[in-house]
């Protein structure tokens, strides 16, 4: 969470517009506060605003600042409120420094520089690393030596950007569980993923945890931990690493869903399951969280029904706290867009050290993330970058790998995935109908979905969708969990929101309605042409394709999708940067 981005001009050009392009592209991890230090002149200069990066946009009209080395922050509040003092960059007399992460000993180092006279404006904890800077430049070290120093005293996750206003040829970067890409180009870039440089620079090297770097007009020096330096090779920046902005659409979400047939077809193109990769393995521990703990949810029904090896999903953030059992052989398999989310992460690296009999494999959107980088086995979803909050073309995909995985004993549900890309691009022509109830539903304050077997996790991540993006009140429930409590919920004025389609669970699911109907007037359905012979003018219909019963949940994540859109679009809320959230979740 947080993105950060720093640009040196080789010919001692203005960087701050570009800084704020690169920021624009990582507003996705945060947006309570945003803020750009430049050096210029022989100054440290600095602007800071709170709330969306276009209110730093403005505020730089009214106070420009100019330099040819700066560095900038968008970000997502943890310590300290979204206020214009708690926002980045951290500047001291000598330094500006932008933090993505959390500095676990902050308070011990506070309190000692405190001791030592130094005196802090903030309430957060990125600003004890840039006082630290300016006491050990004080004491007389070089800004690399007073860098270093810095890195070795603080504990916690990081990414820091560092310039000195001694040193404005240089920024220093600095990598531990948080991203850091450093670019090769016109100009020598360093940010938060490709997208925010790649205007600006043609190759790319990633920083893993624990290495830091020194970047000039010349190029840049990788260290790793114990200061060593090393070589690192470069990637190119391609399409895929790069936001290609919103196109024709209003909002990244509606351009992500409209994206998917695409993303499917793609990722069913690639991840062919290695004929030994089950090979004796036998049980599944899947980690993640969010909508992509959903996804895994999924995988359980698919992977116990079609593998018979029993499957266990994990809340991530949960995991690794309550001594768990992990029993030997097991396929520890974690789910997660970013490649970056920290619970997860944390996750899979506790299996690593608890099990080695246990297989280490993650289905990732983001090459060269951290847990694409730490795997022993990645399937890659070919969603493309997603950049709306709430995941949407990257959790369909994310089914598809496990599809993939699921089916590959099973040539003909291998055949049936074919389909996929077509009847969901059918399924998005039902976007009108879906606009119709998402105008009937805008001003409800709570909504249930109800689903059964592979549906039960659709009916969870439509309720998330809905919350996350509209702030109405959502909750998913199995709908033969309804009796047991939920039921009470229902009244005539809250909506049911009901997976129901053809096929096995039909007339369970059926009568579930029936009853939530016999005690409220506000019954929504997705089902198909077959199962809607059954139900009259008493509830409300969206008619989807039919598809193999086992694809379901792939096909009814998109109308749940377009519906929590469509909500959002009609209340004004901000669609793609709900309040609160962010994309890459790198806090625990
Ligand atoms: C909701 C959403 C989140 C993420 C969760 C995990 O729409 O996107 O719930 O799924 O934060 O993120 P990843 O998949 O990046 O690990």
């Amino acid at each position: 969470m947080c993105g950060i981005v720093g640009i040196l001009s080789k010919n001692n050009d203005d960087v701050v517009s570009d800084i704020i392009n690169g920021l624009e592209k990582l507003e996705y991890r945060g947006y309570d506060s945003a803020g750009v230090a430049v050096v210029g002149d022989g100054e440290l200069k600095r602007v800071r605003t709170v709330g969306k990066l276009n209110n730093l946009a403005d505020k730089l009209k009214v106070n420009p600042v100019k330099g040819g080395v700066g560095i900038g922050h968008t970000r997502w509040a943890t310590h300290g409120k979204a206020t214009e003092e708690n926002a980045h960059p951290m500047v001291t007399k000598d330094v500006a420094l932008v933090h993505n992460g959390i500095i676990e000993n902050y308070k011990e180092l506070k309190a000692d520089l405190l001791q030592k006279g130094y005196g802090f404006t903030s309430q957060t904890d990125s600003e004890v690393a840039a006082v630290y800077l300016q006491m050990e430049l004080d004491s007389g070290l070089s800004p690399r030596e007073a860098f270093r120093e810095m890195i070795k005293a603080v504990r916690g996750t990081y990414a820091f950007l560092a310039i000195f206003k001694t040193c404005p040829d240089m920024i220093f970067c600095a990598r531990n569980k948080s991203p850091v890409a450093v670019g090769f180009g016109d100009n020598m870039c360093v940010g938060s993923d490709a997208s925010s440089i790649s205007a600006n620079c043609s190759e790319i090297v990633y920083l893993d945890d624990g290495d830091y770097a020194e970047i000039t007009k010349d190029g840049a020096t990788f260290f790793d931990s114990n200061l060593n330096v090393v070589e690192k090779s470069r990637v190119a920046v391609t399409d895929d690493l790069v936001n290609s902005g919103k196109g024709e659409y209003s909002h990244y979400m509606i351009k992500e869903i409209m994206e998917q047939p695409s993303a499917i077809r793609k990722t069913l193109l690639g991840n062919d399951v290695p004929r030994d990769f089950f090979k004796g393995i036998s049980r599944i521990l899947i980690l993640a969280c969010g909508t992509s703990y959903h996804a895994g949810l999924v995988g359980k029904y698919w992977f116990e029904k079609y593998l018979r090896l029993p499957t266990h999903v994990e809340i991530a953030s949960e995991y690794r706290y309550r001594s768990p059992v992990i029993e030997d052989n097991t396929l520890a398999l974690v789910i997660t867009q970013s490649g970056e989310t920290i619970d997860t992460l944390e996750a899979m690296e506790y299996v690593r050290r608890n099990n080695v009999t246990c297989k280490l494999a993650a289905i990732t959107n983001v090459l060269n993330s951290a847990i694409s980088r730490s795997a022993d086995f990645v399937f890659h979803t070919e969603a493309g970058v997603e950049i709306g909050v709430a995941s949407t073309k990257a959790f369909t995909a994310q089914l598809t790998v496990l599809a993939k995985l699921a089916f590959s004993k099973n040539p003909e549900l291998l055949n049936q995935l074919q389909n996929l890309p077509q009847v969901c691009e059918n399924s998005l022509l039902l976007k009108e109908d879906i606009d119709k109830i998402a105008f009937k539903i805008k001003d409800c304050v709570n909504a249930i979905y109800l689903g059964r077997d592979n549906l039960y996790p659709i009916a969870l991540e439509g309720a998330l969708k809905l919350k996350e993006i509209s702030y109405i009140h959502a909750e998913g429930f199995a709908a033969g969990e309804m009796k047991h409590g939920p039921i009470a919920l229902i009244d005539d004025v809250v909506p049911v929101i009901c997976l129901c389609p053809s096929g096995n669970m039909f007339d369970k699911m059926f009568s579930n309605i029936q009853v939530a109907q016999a005690r409220g007037k506000n019954v929504i359905v997705f089902t198909d042409t077959t199962g809607a012979e059954s139900f009259d003018g008493s509830v409300e219909k969206i008619v989807l394709p039919s598809i193999n019963e086992e694809l379901y949940p792939i096909l009814y994540s998109i109308p749940l999708q377009l519906l929590a859109y469509m909500v959002t679009v009609l209340k004004g809320e901000d669609v793609d940067k709900p309040r609160n959230l962010a994309k890459s979740v790198t806090v625990e």
